[in-house]
């Protein structure tokens, strides 16, 4: 069997496709742009080029984007003040830190100071807290983008046994959330996390109608780990390499090459979840900016 290869940039056009023709409108009609402030802190080479893609796709959207780059040694306070600007600021309608934070910052703090109405990354308790009782306001956009991947391929996880492999807050943890809670189309799932203290990880790996690996360890699950016709997906970006060109040669958790020849549909690396993610973060600015201007008209 060769599986399907979900092509996440292909499902990310036709979402960002969608979304320039809301903005559009919204500009059209209430004279509003989405604005979105994007706060980098140091120049770890992975989130210099995570966020210069966001400020990118952004623009191409006809967002208001704003961009800072902080230095690595820039005091928690005075991030913290520069959240509290964009809070306050009536053109922006989200903020993203870009995670990890150097280790004299307080990560917890840092969230915490970001307006939840403005969180479009979803990781405010507030947010967390709506999303784990079935209500969310912004749903993390990693989680997000795989539910609509799972949605587009016509995936059934009603009943099905999905095992995520990591627990991080950003991605293991909510989508745990998501796809078990009471939901249709994606929802109503049984679902396993495996972390690192996991006995016979490959035991669980091996059970998953859906298996969903995050752990950020290069071609670390291998064909014997996969249950045949297996749905999986891959969040992985590993820096594996330089290319001649200067490029960076990324792969993902999952050893690709092994793997589809036993799955039933794949995300590849590049080109899976990395896109969806930028995507589902477009769409949460756009939801928050449509919502500003739905208590504008209903104060
Ligand atoms: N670092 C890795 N993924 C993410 C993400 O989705 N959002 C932010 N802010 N930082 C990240």
């Amino acid at each position: 069997m060769s599986a399907i290869i979900i092509d996440g940039k292909k499902i990310s056009e036709e979402i960002r496709e969608e979304i320039k023709k809301e903005v559009e409108e919204l500009k059209a009609k209430y004279g509003i742009i989405p604005g979105l402030a994007t706060i980098l802190v140091g120049e770890n080479p992975a989130s210099v080029s995570y966020v210069k893609a966001k400020q990118k796709v952004a623009q191409n959207l006809g967002f208001y984007s704003v961009q800072e780059n902080l230095p690595e040694n820039i005091s928690q306070e005075e991030l913290i003040a520069i959240i509290k600007k964009y809070n306050n600021e009536e053109k922006i309608h989200g903020i993203l830190v870009q995670l990890p934070l150097p280790k004299h910052i307080d990560e917890e703090e840092v969230i915490n100071a970001i307006l939840p109405d403005k969180d479009v990354d979803g990781f405010h308790p507030v947010n967390l807290g709506r999303l784990l009782r079935g209500n969310p306001s912004f749903i993390p956009c990693t989680p997000y983008g795989i539910m609509v991947m799972l949605e587009k391929i016509g995936c059934d996880v009603e009943g099905k046994e999905v095992v995520i492999v990591g627990r991080s807050n950003i991605v293991g943890k909510p989508l745990a959330v998501l796809l078990f809670q009471k939901r249709k189309p994606i929802g109503n799932a049984t679902v396993t996390i495996c972390h690192t203290k996991t006995k016979d990880l490959a035991f669980h790996t091996k059970r998953a109608d859906i298996l969903i690996v995050a752990i950020g360890k290069p071609k670390f699950i291998k064909a014997d780990m996969v249950k045949e016709g297996a749905v999986v997906i891959d969040v992985g970006v590993n820096r594996i390499g330089i290319s001649p060109s200067g490029k960076a040669i990324l792969c993902g958790d999952v050893d690709f090459d092994e793997v589809k020849k036993k799955a039933s549909a794949i995300t590849p690396v590049p080109g899976g979840v990395g896109p969806m993610t930028i995507t589902m973060l477009m769409k949460n600015t756009l939801q928050s900016a449509k919502r500003f201007v739905s208590q504008k008209k209903n104060p």
